[in-house]
C-alpha cells in the first residue's frame, strides 16, 4: 500500500485552525498564548518562578532550598533540599483533601457476558488504595526486608495490584522498575539483572483477546537465564488473577494474598520522605544499541511535572472519569495513568485486555459505560478502529468527552479528523501530545488547563509547555526555517527530564547531550520535526535507528543481536518501514548460515525465536526476507539507508548522497538484489 509523504500531508494543515464545539468563547489567540508563554521562559528567573509555582501546589515534608541546580550539567537537579513520596501525595494527600471515599480506580476485566457487559469490575476508593498499599509496604519492608533505593521487579499485567505495588514500592522510599507484561523472558531476565532486583512480583496470568496467558512461565525462564548468568531472584510475589495451574518453586513463591494473609487491615507505614533528587523509578526503554537503557527518574521534579502537565493538557478536575488506555508497563501508564491523575485524586478507568474484544466497539460501549470524559490513546489504536464501519461506535454515546488526545506517535491528519469527529463529536480538545520515556511527562500539546485553548489542527504536537524552550536545527545546530525538517532539541531543563540513565552516567551524557555539544547542554530528542508558522511543533518520526511499531519504541539493534542468536542466522538488518496501520513495522534481512535454507518454515521459526527473545510486540509484526549477502559499506557497515530505501520504494538516488562510502555501481547492485528478495516474498533468497 502507497503511503504518502508525511511531511507534505502535515504542511498541508499548518494553516488549518479548528475550533471545537462549545469552545467557542474560550478560544485564545495565538498572540496571548505567545505572551503567556514569553513570560514563562524570559530569562532563568522567569523559568524557575514557572516551575516554583508548581511545586507550591503540593505538599512537601521539607521545603526545597533552591528551585534547580545546574551547576554539573546535565545532571540537573530540581527543587534541591526538598523531601516529598510520590505514595503520600497519591494516596494520604488525597485523603487529608476529602477523597477518602472517592473511586480512585475503576478497573474491568476484559471477558464479557451477555449483552457485553463486562464479568468483573473492581472500584477502588483511595482509603482502599491506602490500606492495601499499606498493608504491601509492611510486608515488603518486615518480611522482606525492602530497602530504601532499592528496586522491585514488577511484572503485572493490567490489574489493580501493579498501581498498589508502585504505591507500596514508593511508600518505603524503594524504586520499581516495571517490565511491560507483553516482553519476552529473555528481555524480562536482562531487566532483572541489570537492576540487580532480588524481587519479582507477577500474576499467574491475564486475559488477551479471549485467551489466557501464562505469566508465571515466563518469570519462571526468565529466573532460569538469570540463574545461569549467576544472578539470583529471591523471591516471586504472585497474584492470582485466573487460578490457572502455573510452575511454582516452594520457598521462593509466594502468593500474594498468602503474603499479606497475617497483615491486619489497618496496618499504616508512615511514608518514608524522598529527596527530591531521589530516584522513584527506573523504566527500560530500547536506544540504538542493543543493550536497554534504563531511564531514572527522580522524586520531586517527576512530581512537580506531572502535577502542572496533568492539570495544563488534561485539564483534570474532581468530577472527571479519566481514561488513559495505554499499559502501566510503558512511561504513558506510569505517568498519566498512575501518578499524575493520582495525585489530582481523579477518577481512573483501568482495562485489563484487548481494545477489540469481543468486538472493535469495546472502548466506545467503555466510555458510555462510565462517562467517561478525558480520554488518551494512541494513534495506532485509532488507525485500528477506523477500518471498521463507524456506526458500531455510534450506537454507543461517547458525547461525555471533553478532552480526548493522543501520544507514542505521529498521528496522521485523516487520524485525527476521525478521532475528533466519531468519538469526539467535534467538540473535544484534541492534540498529539509528544514526549519520550526519558521526558517523564508531556512537553507538547494544547492547554485547556488554561481555562481557553488554542486552535486545534490536526497532526501537530502544539506549542512547547510553559517554562521550557526547544528548537528545530540542522546538523551544526542552526535552526531550520519553518516548515522545513529538521531534529528536534529541547534547549532548556524541565523537572520531568530524566537524572541519568541506570548506572550509565556516560551513555546518559553521550546519547542526549553529544550530539551538540557544542552548542551547550541541548537535549537531543532522537526526532525528526518541523516548526509551523506559529512555532508549533510537529514531530515526523526517529532520526535514529528507533522504530516505533504501533508506538512502541524498538531498537533495530536489539532486533539485530536477537537475530544473530538464533543458530542458522550468520547477519541480519532491521530497518522501519512504513506501516499504513502501525506506523512502522519491522523489515529484517537475514543471510543464513552455511547448511540452512530460506523457507515458509525457516521463517516462522525465526519468528517464533523472536518472539521468544524479544517479545510478540516485535514479533508479530516483523517481516523477515532473506538475502545472500547484506550489502555493506567498505568500513564494513551494513548499508541501512540502503535497505530502508528498497523498502519504501525509494529510489537509490537519495541514498548514495547519504552513504557517501558506497561506490555508485556496488550501491546499485546492492539495491537490485535486496529489491529481487523483497519481490520475490519473504521466503525465497535472491
Ligand atoms: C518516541 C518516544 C511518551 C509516551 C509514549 C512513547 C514518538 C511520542 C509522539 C507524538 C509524534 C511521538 C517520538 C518519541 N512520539 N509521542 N505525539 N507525535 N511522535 O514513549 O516509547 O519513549 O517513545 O515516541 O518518536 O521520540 P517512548
Amino acid at each position: 500500500m502507497e503511503v504518502s509523504d508525511p511531511l507534505e500531508m502535515m504542511r498541508k494543515e499548518f494553516n488549518t485552525y479548528i475550533t471545537p464545539k462549545g469552545w467557542e468563547d474560550k478560544m485564545e489567540t495565538l498572540e496571548d498564548w505567545k505572551k503567556f508563554y514569553e513570560s514563562t521562559v524570559k530569562d532563568k528567573e522567569a523559568m524557575e518562578k514557572w516551575w516554583e509555582s508548581w511545586a507550591e501546589k503540593i505538599p512537601w515534608f521539607k521545603k526545597w532550598t533552591k528551585v534547580l541546580d545546574d551547576s554539573n550539567p546535565p545532571f540537573y537537579r530540581w527543587f534541591v533540599g526538598g523531601e516529598t513520596n510520590l505514595a503520600y501525595l497519591c494516596t494520604d494527600w488525597q485523603i487529608n483533601q476529602g477523597r477518602k471515599n472517592k473511586v480512585a480506580i475503576i478497573w474491568e476485566g476484559e471477558p464479557v457476558e451477555e449483552r457485553n457487559e463486562p464479568k468483573e469490575v473492581r472500584k477502588l476508593t483511595y482509603y482502599d488504595l491506602f490500606r492495601e498499599s499499606n498493608r504491601i509496604a509492611y510486608a515488603l519492608k518486615e518480611k522482606l526486608g525492602v530497602n530504601k533505593g532499592e528496586i522491585v521487579t514488577l511484572y503485572l499485567p493490567m490489574i489493580p495490584e501493579l498501581p498498589l505495588f508502585m504505591l507500596a514500592v514508593q511508600r518505603i522510599g524503594a524504586a520499581h522498575s516495571i517490565v511491560f507484561s507483553g516482553f519476552s523472558a529473555e528481555a524480562l531476565a536482562v531487566r532483572v539483572m541489570d537492576a540487580k532486583a532480588r524481587i519479582i512480583v507477577t500474576a499467574d496470568g491475564v486475559w488477551r483477546r479471549g485467551k489466557q496467558l501464562n505469566l508465571k512461565n515466563i518469570v519462571d525462564e526468565a529466573i532460569k537465564i538469570c540463574e545461569r548468568e549467576g544472578h539470583k531472584v529471591e523471591k516471586v510475589i504472585v497474584v492470582k488473577r485466573l487460578g490457572i495451574s502455573i510452575p511454582w518453586t516452594e520457598g521462593r513463591d509466594v502468593w500474594y494474598h498468602d503474603f499479606l494473609a497475617d497483615v491486619p487491615k489497618n496496618t499504616f507505614v508512615s511514608c518514608e520522605p524522598r529527596g527530591s533528587e531521589d530516584y522513584s523509578y527506573i523504566l527500560y526503554t530500547s536506544g540504538t544499541t542493543g543493550k536497554p537503557k534504563g531511564a531514572q527518574h527522580s522524586v520531586g521534579g517527576y512530581a512537580v511535572y506531572l502535577y502542572a502537565t496533568t492539570k495544563m493538557i488534561f485539564d483534570i478536575r474532581d468530577d472527571d472519569i479519566y481514561w488513559c488506555t495505554a499499559d502501566i508497563g510503558w512511561v504513558t501508564g506510569h505517568s498519566y495513568i498512575v501518578y499524575g491523575p493520582l495525585m489530582h485524586g481523579a477518577t481512573i478507568i483501568m482495562y485489563e485486555g484487548a481494545l477489540d474484544y469481543p468486538d472493535p466497539s469495546r472502548w466506545a460501549s467503555m466510555i458510555e459505560r462510565y462517562g467517561v470524559t478525558i480520554f488518551y490513546t494512541a494513534p495506532t489504536a485509532i488507525r485500528m478502529l477506523m477500518k471498521f464501519p463507524e456506526d458500531i461506535y455510534l450506537k454507543h454515546d461517547t458525547s461525555t468527552l471533553r478532552i480526548a488526545h493522543s501520544v507514542g506517535e505521529p498521528i496522521n491528519p485523516e487520524a485525527w479528523r476521525w478521532y475528533f469527529r466519531v468519538f469526539g463529536k467535534e467538540k473535544t480538545c484534541s492534540s498529539s501530545t509528544w514526549w519520550m520515556t526519558e521526558t517523564g511527562g508531556m512537553l507538547s500539546g494544547h492547554y485547556p488547563g488554561r481555562g481557553k485553548i488554542l486552535p486545534l489542527k490536526p497532526g501537530t504536537n502544539g506549542p512547547i509547555f510553559p517554562g521550557i524552550t526547544c528548537a528545530v536545527v540542522d546538523d551544526d545546530g542552526n535552526p531550520v526555517p519553518p516548515g522545513t525538517r529538521g531534529y528536534f532539541v529541547i534547549t532548556s531543563p524541565w523537572p520531568g527530564m530524566l537524572m541519568t540513565l541506570w548506572q550509565s552516567p556516560q551513555r546518559y551524557i553521550d546519547v542526549y547531550y553529544g550530539k551538540y555539544k557544542h552548542k551547550g547542554w541541548w537535549y537531543y530528542t532522537g526526532d525528526f520535526a518541523m516548526l509551523d508558522q506559529d512555532g508549533w511543533i510537529w514531530v515526523i518520526g526517529r532520526a535514529d535507528d528507533v522504530i516505533k511499531v504501533a508506538g512502541h519504541r524498538i531498537g533495530t539493534a536489539e532486533v539485530e543481536s536477537a537475530m544473530i542468536k538464533h543458530p542458522a542466522v550468520a547477519e541480519s538488518a532491521c530497518v522501519g518501514k512504513s506501516d499504513p496501520l502501525k506506523g512502522e513495522i519491522p523489515l529484517i534481512y537475514v543471510t543464513l548460515k552455511k547448511g540452512y535454507e530460506p523457507s515458509e518454515d525457516m521463517r516462522q521459526e525465526l519468528k517464533k525465536h523472536l518472539r521468544a527473545t524479544i517479545g510478540p510486540v516485535v514479533a508479530s509484526d516483523a517481516v523477515i526476507t532473506f538475502v545472500d549477502i547484506l550489502p555493506k559499506t567498505r568500513s564494513g557497515k551494513i548499508m541501512r539507508r540502503l535497505l530502508r530505501a528498497v523498502a519504501e520504494g525509494k529510489p537509490l538516488g537519495d541514498v548514495t548522497t547519504l552513504e557517501s562510502e558506497i561506490a555508485v555501481e556496488e550501491a546499485k547492485k546492492a539495491y537490485e538484489m535486496v529489491k529481487a528478495a523483497l519481490e520475490a516474498g519473504p521466503t525465497s533468497s535472491s
